[in-house]
């Protein structure tokens, strides 16, 4: 495998679907390996496989406080089944959104399934923090940036700045 890495806005892979993962194998404990290498070193709190160009359904993140020891966490394959509560996640950002935070809506509680790496079903409640970091990364998987969420104007005028910053460095 080449090394990966971060795809960012207008990066059409971004929008890009992901296939459900059938088979839990070495590659993808590979790729879960090189996945978290670049989330801790960005750094960064979550990250989809969709980010570094691998169209496979899975994310993996890690919500625990930087003065914990880091606790990563996987979810292939993973599913919003319930969603409850509306909150406001102020200046949320992106690893594949540089320089750029916006508020988004979000759901305050949500339920989720999927599997771990070893291929155990999951399904559990996340709320609050870690329910916000679940919905961004989810969003991901069906081609979704949070900047879909925010206003076209304000979704425009991020799109401006990032083609004149990309025309410059031409
Ligand atoms: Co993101």
């Amino acid at each position: 495998m080449d090394d990966l890495k971060i795809l960012t806005y207008p990066d059409d892979f971004l929008t890009t679907i992901a296939k459900q993962i059938t088979n839990i194998d070495g590659s993808t404990q590979e790729i879960i390996g090189k996945m978290a290498d670049i989330m801790y070193e960005a750094p960064g709190v979550g990250l989809a496989a969709i980010q570094v160009g691998i169209d496979q359904s899975m994310i993996i993140y890690d919500v625990s406080h930087p003065d914990e020891d880091r606790k990563l966490d996987v979810l292939i394959n993973p599913k919003i089944i319930e969603k409850e509560g509306s909150v406001l996640s102020e200046k949320e950002g992106c690893l594949s959104v540089p320089d750029y935070r916006a508020d988004v809506k979000r759901a305050t509680s949500i339920l989720v399934e999927g599997v771990d790496r070893d291929g155990n079903p999951l399904r559990f409640e996340a709320h609050g923090f870690p329910a916000i970091v679940l919905q961004h990364e989810i969003d991901h998987l069906n081609g979704t940036l949070f900047i879909d969420h925010i206003s076209a104007l304000k979704r425009r005028l991020y799109k401006k700045r990032v083609l004149k910053e990309l025309k410059n460095r031409e």
